[in-house]
């Protein structure tokens, strides 16, 4: 058994059990010392006695998950895994769009769930985590069923696993895993963005990192994308203007923070009635609303005297074609490019002018270089408050209460927050 006395005790949570309580609204920096990292007591820690554990298994597409009891608890198959006790899941969009449109399900019956926090219970020696540490885990290898957060113990790498201080709020940090890594990748990979030149928290220049790996074993279907960046011409820089379209979503608000710390000017597509506030709090320089999407293009190639060289979509195709006609389309004399990179999809023509991307996300698991990069300056920025969470709405009823959950993500009730689901109680 590992004690960990010196977090503070979990505060009481909803006493109604598998019901959804919206009325508990956690913007992190109000819940913070409300929800600082439980203390792990006799009641949580586990004893492995048995071999069984709850699990929501999507048994068909276009179902409804469904909560089991008898899903065998994941073992640790080789010396980089560890075993976590979940304590609480952040949803992602993923977790309702692949069984809804059949995509991202390796097979059936599947446990999915791309975001956890929770506590180390097993962890070897090599491990850079150890037992009782608290954690998040952005769990991007979904193919590996034992990675999933929809379970009550999942496995994971030591090199995913990012400790969260003791100051900060546990089920905010769950929500923010899959979000840090796409933003980390598709600024430090994609557009060769340099986090070691950050001054207040330098992170890793991702790209030394991915040029030092043996190619050989980066996957083939991102290779190009991880040596997109190859010529310092075509990379962002301090400076440099980019344009976010989908600002508030999760991606995008972390997206923003990490572009201001690398000192880029960064132009934010959003509902600015409903989250403008938000996102001058987190360093926006220019807000344009969402709404009007000529209006939008016209303002962002006025902002930037139509110069602009890099855009981030986090919406979709047709945002990111939109997105697509802002940028200058004029290949400079240095031979460089402007940058379109689609985390949801991109335009279906594509201008041999423009370098479009996608972010290589499975790099985040498949190396291990690149995974403990990110995670430790993930640490970091928790550590030194330099990184801010993303609001959260909190619901309790486990396991059970994630279906209705993702009901209202997929409605767009959660508008800019993340919903997530507390399991220490349940
Ligand atoms: N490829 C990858 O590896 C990867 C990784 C991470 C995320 N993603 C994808 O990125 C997308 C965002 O994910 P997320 O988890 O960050 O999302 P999220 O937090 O759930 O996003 C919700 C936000 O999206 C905004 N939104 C909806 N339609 C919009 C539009 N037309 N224009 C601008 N904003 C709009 C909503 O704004 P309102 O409040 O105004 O409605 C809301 O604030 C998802 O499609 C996800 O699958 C992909």
């Amino acid at each position: 058994m590992t004690a960990i006395s010196a977090y503070a005790p979990l505060a009481p949570l909803n006493e109604k059990q598998h019901t959804i309580s919206f009325q508990e609204i956690y913007p992190e920096q109000r819940s913070e010392t409300v929800f600082a990292n439980p203390n792990v007591s006799d009641a949580v820690i586990p004893h492995l006695g048995r071999s069984t554990q709850q699990a929501l298994l999507l048994k068909a597409a276009r179902e409804q998950y469904t909560l089991v009891t008898d899903h065998a608890i994941p073992t640790i198959l080789n010396k980089d895994e560890i075993l976590v006790k979940i304590l609480a899941v952040g949803l992602n969009p993923i977790d309702w769009k692949g069984p809804a449109f059949n995509f991202g399900i390796p097979s059936l019956p599947w446990v999915n769930g791309r975001d956890l926090a929770g506590i180390v219970v097993k962890a070897g020696t090599s491990s850079r985590v150890h037992e009782g540490d608290i954690v998040l885990v952005p769990s991007t290898d979904y193919r590996d069923i034992r990675k999933a957060a929809f379970q009550e113990y999942a496995i994971a790498t030591h090199f995913n696993a990012a400790r969260i201080p003791s100051s900060r709020n546990i089920h905010a940090s769950a929500s923010l895993g899959v979000a840090f890594v796409a933003s980390a990748l598709a600024l430090g990979v994609s557009l060769g963005l340099d986090f070691s030149l950050v001054t207040k928290c330098p992170g890793p220049s991702l790209t030394d990192v991915v040029h030092q790996l043996d190619v050989n074993t980066i996957p083939v279907d991102i290779k190009k994308e991880c040596f997109s960046a190859v010529s310092d011409v075509e990379r962002v820089t301090s400076g440099d203007w980019i344009a976010i379209w989908g600002a508030s979503t999760t991606t995008g608000y972390i997206t923003l923070q990490l572009a201001k710390l690398a000192g880029l000017r960064v132009i934010c597509v959003a509902d600015i009635a409903r989250h403008g506030a938000r996102l001058v709090e987190l360093g926006a320089d220019v807000l344009v609303d969402r709404h009007d999407t000529d209006r939008a293009k016209e303002i962002i190639r006025g902002v930037t005297n139509g110069k602009l060289r890099y855009a981030i979509d986090i919406v979709g195709k047709d945002t990111a074609t939109i997105l697509e006609a802002t940028l200058d389309d004029a290949v400079r004399s240095d031979g460089s490019h402007a940058h379109l990179l689609g985390l949801t999809g991109l335009p279906k023509e594509r201008k041999s002018s423009l370098t479009y991307h996608t972010v290589p996300i499975k790099l985040f698991h498949e190396s291990s270089q690149v995974g403990e990069q990110i995670v430790c300056w993930l640490e970091a920025l928790l550590q030194s408050d330099t990184l801010q969470l993303p609001e959260i709405i909190r619901t309790d009823g486990g396991l059970g209460s994630i279906n209705a959950s993702l009901d209202l993500l997929r409605e767009g009730t959660a508008s800019g927050k993340r919903i997530v689901v507390d399991l220490a109680s349940s």
